[in-house]
């Protein structure tokens, strides 16, 4: 199978690099051109733009940033739409919102491609190791010509129905997780400031009913205050934004996600934001600790 793939963030180039090791034919496109390179060392193709690898590839997959990225490579000059055509069929599994799907499912559809939003659970890791949990909703048929290379990406595939559902359902997971991050912040320094030893509060959080494995693999490295960025704290944020404006839609009052996002706007401010997400837990410590932030800035 032959595939396009845009966007070779610490995501596209993870989730490519296991389609070439599974056999697949893969031509990239990455905004910086450098980061292909290590992709072409491991046998891809580039193109020079988003619409040459369309004209390439029966099948294009895209994961970039955000709602503007997503946009902009479709509809953007050099973009999907200029090449897009009965029997091509564009796959975006970036995280964005229902919105932003159906305007580029409607505009791929109406030049006859198809479409198929496909956002994921999991981050640089799963991706690593095509662990991923896929949420697709769209083109039916689509779906399941594109399976096999779900497969690869990822352990579990979802087919949720209608172009929307895929992007709520990755907003709904990632807002309870931005909210439990900013919970297990506060704890890990509440037990700090009561005397209790963090890394003991892990080992008890573990054996108990709200262990999980993010708890598990980010907190010894949170202690540390390290927070290489496997999900981009930035990219944490948006996804928030994006499932507060579906909660405005909805008329669904989300106070504790609410809270939370302000703690990530906060980090953004602090210069925060290209790291993972876990550095929010230095905000909650800076909230607190006037000498500390000085440090941080
Ligand atoms: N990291 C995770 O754990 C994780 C997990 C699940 C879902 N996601 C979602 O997956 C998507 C990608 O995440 P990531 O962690 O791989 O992010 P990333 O490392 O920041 O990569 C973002 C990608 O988008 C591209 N991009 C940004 N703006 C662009 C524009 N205007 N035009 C064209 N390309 C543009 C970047 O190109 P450049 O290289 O040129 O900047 C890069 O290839 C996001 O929607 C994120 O929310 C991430």
């Amino acid at each position: 199978m032959e595939v396009g793939f845009l966007g070779l963030g610490i995501m596209g180039k993870a989730m490519s690099m296991n389609l070439l090791r599974h056999g697949f034919k893969v031509t990239v496109w990455n905004r910086t051109l450098s980061k292909s390179h290590e992709l072409v060392e491991h046998g891809a193709s580039v193109a020079e733009t988003p619409a040459e690898v369309v004209r390439k590839c029966k099948y294009t997959i895209a994961m970039l940033s955000d709602p503007s990225a997503a946009l902009s490579v479709v509809f953007g000059k050099d973009g999907i739409l200029e090449q897009i055509c009965a029997g091509k069929s564009y796959v975006d599994m970036s995280t964005v919102d229902a919105d932003t799907s159906s305007k580029i499912n409607e505009a791929i559809k109406e030049r006859g491609g198809y479409f198929l939003e496909a956002p994921v659970s999991g981050s640089k890791k799963p991706a690593e190791d095509g662990q991923l949990v896929i949420l697709a909703a769209g083109e039916k048929a689509l779906y399941e010509e594109v399976i096999p290379a779900f497969n690869v990406m990822g352990k579990k595939s979802f087919y949720l129905g209608q172009v929307g559902n895929g992007a709520k359902m990755k907003l709904v997971v990632n807002m309870i997780m931005g909210s439990m991050m900013n919970a297990f912040s506060e704890g890990l320094v509440l037990a700090g400031r009561s005397g209790l030893e963090p890394s003991v509060l892990l080992d008890v959080l573990d054996l108990g009913g709200i262990a999980n494995p993010m708890f598990r693999l980010k907190g010894p490295t949170m202690i540390q205050g390290s927070h290489s960025p496997a999900f981009p704290l930035k990219h944490q944020q948006k996804d928030m934004r994006l499932a507060l404006a579906l909660g405005d839609e909805t008329a669904t009052s989300m106070p504790v996600a609410a809270a939370a996002n302000e703690a990530f706007k906060k980090a953004r401010s602090m210069g925060l934001g290209d790291l993972d997400f876990s550095a929010v837990y230095e905000t909650v410590k800076t909230l607190e600790e006037p000498s500390r932030n000085s440090q941080l800035r």
